[in-house]
């Protein structure tokens, strides 16, 4: 339990958040808060108690604040309930040092070079691949006439494309496949198996970088990857020590990864379910129109995007957000799910329109933590979508929507399982 004065919300008529329903579906209780409690304190399952950012406004300035840092250390009772509260930095110190874990001026450092390897020309190159591992796994599956989407394609879809952009040699892969899979199913429960799964990759991390760098000064030269990449930038003057490097290659795994599984499986599930668009965009692309594909991604991403709340914000300084004052040391959590279904900012937020144009909406972030990744996303998400579309015209949910689990974590939003049905290919 926490020791933290409980500071009352004057929003006590406020719905119950974080139950089963709420997982379900939380945009109506989104709803309320938009309207009657825009920046909310509420105590979040592990006992925390946090700021709930949710109009879109808001939640736009709040993102971009640099008043609200990214550093755990800022927590005013930063070892509060140690390692139970979901707030990173408290454990696995080494691999925490990441992007997503600190400020200027280290973050301006490391994202600059992480930009010199991970650039949008890379990713474009490796559209063929994307294709190709799509491809492979929809072969594996498509022959039995029905498949849990979840695990049998969006879950190792995002991995294999990670571990080939990284280096990660093919024999290694399925290692990481099996440690990820440990980290997604127990991200909020009990950790000893997800610890040693970290431990692994951490250990196999430093293991790669270490071989890759001693083989760069071999001849000739090996093949451009990201993290020889990496090391390149990092011996051209400008420093990144051996724990950073592991530290980056672990955020690209863990923050590439999950996501897109949820951005495919979230994305599936809203296209089965609103039969109208998803006949249109199989329509646009037997006609080879991507454009509605474009579109439909981000539309995608706004209406049930994979990132629920962005990562975790604390207060350095006295700051107002939507006319609350926010006490130094306050944890913020801003509600990407909610901030994109404001209707102060999107016409019919609640329908799901793939040729939406007017969509800024903030499912990859903004300000200096924008989403790095967010080309690879779209590059795995429009060929998963596209291909599963083309290659299984009747596919469809094999149980009643009401049967689907939501995963209950804090950050992110995904199905358990996405059961379906389709005449199987030979
Ligand atoms: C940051 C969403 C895929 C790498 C972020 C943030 C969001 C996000 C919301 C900002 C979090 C915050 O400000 O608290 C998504 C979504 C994805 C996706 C919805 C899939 C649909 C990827 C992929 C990669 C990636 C594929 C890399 C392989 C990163 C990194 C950051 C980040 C490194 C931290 C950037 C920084 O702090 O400067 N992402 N992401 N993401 N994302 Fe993604």
């Amino acid at each position: 339990m926490t020791s933290q004065p409980h500071r009352p919300s004057p929003h006590q008529d406020a719905p119950e958040l974080f139950t089963w329903e709420f997982a379900t579906n939380p945009y109506p209780a989104y709803a309320w808060l938009r309207e009657h409690a825009p920046v909310h304190r509420t105590r979040l399952p592990s006992g925390v108690e946090a700021w709930l950012v949710t109009r879109y406004a808001d939640a736009k300035q709040a993102l971009a604040d640099q008043r609200l840092s990214k550093n755990p250390a800022h927590h005013d009772e930063p070892t509060h309930a140690k390692g139970k509260t979901g707030i990173p930095g408290e454990r696995k110190a080494e691999l925490m040092t990441h992007l997503l874990n600190i400020d200027p001026p280290d973050h301006t450092r490391l994202r600059r070079l992480v930009s010199k390897a991970f650039t949008p020309r890379r990713v474009a190159e490796f559209a063929p691949r994307v294709q190709e591992l799509t491809d492979d796994l929809l072969d594996r599956f498509a022959r039995n006439g029905s498949a849990d989407l979840i695990h049998e394609f969006a879950f190792p879809l995002p991995i294999y494309a990670i571990c080939d952009l990284l280096g990660v040699p093919r024999e290694d892969q399925d290692d990481f496949r099996d440690w990820a899979g440990m980290m997604i199913r127990h991200g909020g429960g009990p950790r000893g198996g997800v610890a040693r799964s970290v431990k692994k990759m951490r250990g196999y991390l430093a293991d790669l970088i270490h071989r890759k760098r001693e083989s760069l000064s071999a001849e000739p030269a090996p093949g451009e990857d990201l993290i020889s990449g990496l090391i390149r930038a990092s011996d051209h003057g400008e420093h990144l020590t051996e724990n950073e490097a592991a530290a980056m290659a672990f955020i690209l795994l863990f923050a590439g990864f999950e996501t897109t599984v949820n951005l495919i499986g979230n994305g599936t599930y809203a296209l089965l379910t609103h039969p109208e668009q998803r006949n249109r965009l199989h329509r646009a692309l037997a006609t080879g129109d991507r454009s509605l594909l474009e579109t439909g991604v981000e539309e995608l991403l706004r209406y049930d995007g994979p990132v629920e709340l962005a990562t975790w914000r604390f207060a350095t300084q006295p700051l107002t957000i939507g006319g609350q004052d926010i006490a130094p040391g306050d944890p913020v959590l801003v509600v990407l799910a909610a901030a994109d279904r404001d209707p102060q900012r999107f016409a019919d937020p609640d329908t799901l329109d793939l040729a939406r144009r007017d969509n800024q909406h903030l499912g990859y972030g903004h300000g200096i933590h924008y989403c790095l990744g967010a080309p690879l996303a779209r590059l795995e998400g429009q060929t998963a979508l596209a291909t599963l579309l083309t290659r299984l015209p009747d596919l469809r949910l094999a149980v009643d929507p009401g049967e689907l689990r939501w995963r209950g974590g804090l950050i992110m939003r995904g199905l358990r399982t996405l059961p379906v049905e389709f005449t199987p290919i030979s």
